[in-house]
C-alpha cells in the first residue's frame, strides 16, 4: 500500500458546501440552510481524524457528501486524488467499497426482516467478494473480528443491544475490504462501559485492517482516545484544526476551549461520562445564521468585528489552524 508520503492524503475535502432548501410553514418562502459552509479536511493513510462538535453542526452532512450520499452544492471530495463526483459506473462502485460508513442511526440501517448473516453476506455477494461456497465462512470470520460468537449470525437486529448492533455494522463496513472507515457517532446512546469497548475494537481493527478512520463525535473524550488529529466544527465550519494533543493541552479557538471546559473533568474512557456539562447559549438557527463569526452570540471573548467579520481558517504552525480574529492578521 503507498503511504501518505508518496501518493497525498487518501482523503482531501476542500471548500464543501451543502445547502439544504426548506419552506418556512406551509405556505412561506423557501429557506436556504446552509448546513456546511466551506470545510476543508484532510485525513491521510494511517491517520485518525476526529470531527467534533454539538449537534446540528453539519458533521452528518459533511459524512454523507464525503460517502458521496448527499450531493455537495460547491467543493469537492477527492479520494486516493480521484475526485468522487466526476465516477461513474465500475470505478464508483470500486470507490463505494474502499470508504465505508459506519452509520449514526444503527439499528436504522438494519433490515428488522434480515438476519446477521444476511446483513453481512449482502455486500459480499453484491460485489461479488467471495465465491457462494465461503460465504457463510467469511461472515463467521468478519463476526469473529468484531467480537461476536458465530450464533450471533442467525439473531435479528431486534434480538440484539446497542453494543452488538453497532458491532454488526462494523463487520458489514470491514466485509468490503476498506481503507477509509467514516464512523459516525459510533459510541453514542450506549453504556460507557460499552463505548469503552467499541472504541477498543476500533483501535484494534484500525490496526489489524491497517485502516484510516474519519471519527465523528459530539464527545471530545472518544476523540481525545482515538484520534491522532481533530476537527472542531461549529455551525456548518472548521473553527480548529490541529493534532490530538496539541489542541487538547492549548485549545485556541473560544469553541474548542468551552467545549472542552463542558467535557467531562474525568477522562479516561469507562469513567466519568456522567459529569459532561454543556455550553452556554444555543447553537443559532440555520435559518437566522448570526452576522460575522458564527460563535460570537456565545463567545466569551467576543470583541470588535467579532459581530461582522467571518474569520477564514487562519494557520499558526505547527498544524494548527483556527477561524478566529483572536488569531487573524486583522486583529494584530
Ligand atoms: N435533509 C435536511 N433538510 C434540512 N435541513 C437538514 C437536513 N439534514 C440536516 N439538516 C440540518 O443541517 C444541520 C446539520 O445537520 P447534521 O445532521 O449534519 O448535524 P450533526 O453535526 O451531525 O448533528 P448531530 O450531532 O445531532 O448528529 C442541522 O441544522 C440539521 O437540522
Ligand atoms: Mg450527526
Amino acid at each position: 500500500m503507498p503511504t501518505a508520503m508518496e501518493s497525498g492524503p487518501l482523503l482531501e475535502v476542500e471548500h464543501l458546501c451543502v445547502t439544504f432548501s426548506a419552506r418556512k410553514g406551509s405556505f412561506g418562502p423557501r429557506l436556504a440552510l446552509k448546513a456546511v459552509d466551506g470545510v476543508s479536511l484532510e485525513v491521510a493513510s494511517g491517520d485518525v481524524v476526529g470531527l467534533v462538535g454539538e449537534s446540528g453542526s453539519g458533521k452528518t452532512t459533511t459524512a454523507r457528501s464525503i460517502l458521496g450520499l448527499q450531493k455537495p452544492d460547491r467543493g469537492s471530495v477527492l479520494f486516493e486524488g480521484r475526485e468522487i463526483q466526476s465516477l461513474s459506473g465500475p470505478d464508483l462502485r470500486a470507490l463505494r467499497k474502499r470508504i465505508q460508513l459506519i452509520p449514526q442511526d444503527a439499528i436504522g440501517s438494519l433490515n428488522p426482516r434480515r438476519t446477521v448473516r444476511q446483513t453481512i453476506s449482502e455486500g459480499l455477494q453484491v460485489h461479488k467478494l467471495v465465491p457462494k461456497e465461503s460465504r457463510q465462512e467469511r461472515v463467521d470470520e468478519l463476526l469473529a473480528d468484531v467480537g461476536l460468537a458465530p450464533e450471533f449470525a442467525d439473531r435479528y437486529p431486534e434480538e440484539l443491544s446497542g453494543g452488538q448492533i453497532r458491532r454488526v455494522c462494523i463487520a458489514r463496513a470491514l466485509s468490503m475490504g476498506p481503507s477509509l472507515i467514516v464512523a459516525d457517532e459510533p459510541t453514542a446512546g450506549l453504556d460507557v462501559s460499552v463505548q469503552a469497548q467499541i472504541l477498543n475494537l476500533l483501535q484494534e481493527l484500525r490496526r489489524r485492517h491497517q485502516l484510516s478512520v474519519l471519527l465523528i463525535s459530539h464527545d471530545l473524550s472518544v476523540v481525545r482516545y482515538l484520534c491522532n488529529k481533530v476537527a472542531v466544527m461549529y455551525f456548518g465550519r472548521i473553527v480548529e484544526l490541529g493534532e490530538t494533543r496539541d489542541l487538547f493541552s492549548d485549545p485556541k479557538h473560544p469553541y474548542t476551549r468551552a467545549l472542552l471546559e463542558a467535557a467531562p473533568t474525568v477522562s479516561a474512557i469507562g469513567r466519568g461520562n456522567e459529569l459532561k456539562g454543556s455550553i452556554g447559549g444555543e447553537v443559532p438557527s440555520l435559518a437566522a445564521p448570526p452576522a460575522g463569526c458564527s460563535f460570537h452570540p456565545r463567545c466569551n471573548q467576543f470583541h470588535q468585528g467579532c459581530d461582522e467579520i467571518s474569520p477564514e481558517l487562519f494557520e499558526l504552525g505547527g498544524h494548527r489552524s483556527v477561524a478566529c480574529l483572536l488569531y487573524s492578521d486583522r486583529s494584530q
